[in-house]
């Protein structure tokens, strides 16, 4: 059979490539049943250069299919992240025929400027041809990138918002053709640890149980995340079609994941409309600090599950709006029940599991629990024959801290960079005394959303493929539901 996707680390439920390099997903759009993922990606290697838009595309969202290289680095301009719009009215010129074109605004990165560059496709993404009159926007920066543009009903024109990365600035401009562009304003945040912000994006998203739409403002920080090296932040509040006005708490800090491996998520252009579903994002499940190093082969690089964004309107201390995260409902064919526990003997559950010969490769873990007073998780990819030194990554539940953790500071192979190790942490309170994990478990990764989306955290792991034990510890675990995630690969 095909062993392409059987490599020890190979995620099972998550994309990655065939081969090579990847960073961040590029050009998230839906377009005539499909759903496109664009990446960086490197044709000739399994460490970041050459940087093209390699392609990916989806019915689902869940089973990708990995097509040619879309977008390739040409004589000394790299092909930077962008994104992807469907030009229906064609307002570019571009279409042909009557033929949709899909537009990929990008950054063409060359030694020493950055400038914003347009492609367009036909034929559904499959081929693309670079615009003659690139760049579209070159203010003769060396660091000026990733632009992001998406259609403004209201006003109907399009919306770029693009990085200053080093002045810790996004830019907004706007266009009737996308061609021509014109500076609407700037965001700044002095007060935000970071000291770079990439990949920035701007999307409406619902507000549960109201009627209300919220604009929220993610940017990748290239340092100073909250597990440290980089990370994500966001803003909530308005947008006109010109300009942000931020209506998060001044100085507050805003985490989008607590965990070390979540950067430069964006969200898709163009989705079909399903009532009020909220926005849907990815994000390149890695840190800046080593990922050049991790020991995967012949791929390096993989994307966190697609997630459904929301909003929740929080009425104290002052009313405020707080992203909620949880993953896609189109995952759900995936899961089938293996097992489920309720009771208070966590003993008793640990024998259970081990009589049911219950050993986890991929999985999704649901676990009801009380914040009593001692600490209370469970322990994955165990390695059985260790003696309590052999591999298992935690995730649980600290009472006295109100937070939850995920410690990989013995998840397998963690000696490749320094900064890999560790224990990450996510303040959580209990509601109604209690507190809900949901644990996406996949051979290289854990995703941890803590009641239904409050807070993430995702991290790479690198057990030992024989390592798949699951024991639970502790006080206060009310409910355990285990379903195994089927692999998406045929
Ligand atoms: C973020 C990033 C982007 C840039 C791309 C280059 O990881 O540095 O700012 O466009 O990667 O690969």
């Amino acid at each position: 059979g095909d062993t392409t996707y059987k490599q020890p680390y190979r995620p099972q439920y998550h994309f990655s490539a065939r081969a090579n390099w990847i960073n961040d997903p590029n050009g998230l759009v839906y377009y005539d049943g499909e759903y496109h993922l664009f990446y960086q990606y490197n044709p000739f290697g399994i460490h970041w250069g050459h940087m093209t838009w390699g392609h990916a595309i989806s019915r689902d969202l869940v089973h990708w299919q990995e097509l040619p290289p879309a977008i390739a680095e040409e004589n000394s301009t790299m092909i930077f992240s962008g994104s992807c719009v469907v030009d229906k009215a064609n307002t570019s010129g571009f279409g042909q025929d009557g033929r949709v074109p899909m537009v990929a605004i990008y950054t063409g990165a060359q030694p020493g400027n950055q400038s914003q560059h347009l492609a367009y496709s036909l034929d559904k993404g499959r081929s693309w041809i670079k615009y003659t009159g690139n760049p579209v926007i070159d203010l003769k920066q060396k660091d000026f990138r990733d632009p992001k543009v998406f259609w403004y009903e209201p006003a109907k024109h399009w919306v770029m918002i693009v990085s200053l990365p080093t002045d810790k600035k996004a830019l907004f401009y706007k266009s009737s053709n996308l061609k021509d562009w014109t500076k609407a304003s700037e965001f700044t945040a002095p007060d935000s640890p970071a000291t770079i912000w990439e990949c920035p994006d701007l999307v409406e998203v619902p507000v549960d149980g109201t009627m209300e739409r919220k604009w929220v403002l993610l940017l990748s920080m290239g340092n100073n995340g909250p597990a440290g090296g980089s990370g994500m932040q966001y803003y909530v509040g308005r947008f006109n079609g010109s300009a942000f006005v931020n209506e998060s708490k001044p100085g507050e800090v805003r985490f989008v994941d607590w965990g070390k491996d979540y950067y430069a998520a964006v969200t898709f252009n163009n989705l079909p409309r399903r009532g009020n579903r909220g926005a849907i994002s990815i994000s390149w499940m890695n840190n800046l600090q080593y990922a050049n190093d991790i020991p995967t082969s012949p791929f390096r690089g993989a994307m966190s599950l697609p997630r459904e964004l929301r909003l929740a309107k929080v009425p104290t201390p002052a009313t405020h709006y707080e992203l909620r995260q949880l993953p896609i409902q189109e995952l759900k064919p995936l899961l089938s029940t293996s097992f489920q526990w309720t009771g208070t003997d966590v003993a008793q559950l640990n024998e259970s599991i081990l009589n049911n010969g219950l050993l986890g490769d991929t999985y999704c873990l649901q676990l009801e629990l009380e914040a009593t007073k001692t600490g209370v998780g469970v322990r994955v990819k165990k390695e059985e024959a260790s003696k309590g030194k052999g591999d298992e990554t935690v995730i649980g539940y600290d009472p006295s801290r109100q937070q939850v953790y995920v410690d990989r500071s013995r998840s397998g192979n963690v000696s490749f960079k320094k900064e890999f190790p560790g224990r990450f942490t996510a303040p959580l309170k209990p509601q109604n005394g209690r507190i809900s994990l949901q644990i996406w478990v996949d051979r290289s990764s854990v995703e941890v959303f803590g009641n239904d989306g409050e807070v993430t955290l995702t991290n790479q792991i690198f057990p030992k493929p024989t390592s798949k034990g699951i024991e639970f510890f502790g006080e206060g675990l009310r409910s355990v539901l285990i379903r195994s995630v089927e692999p998406i690969w045929k």
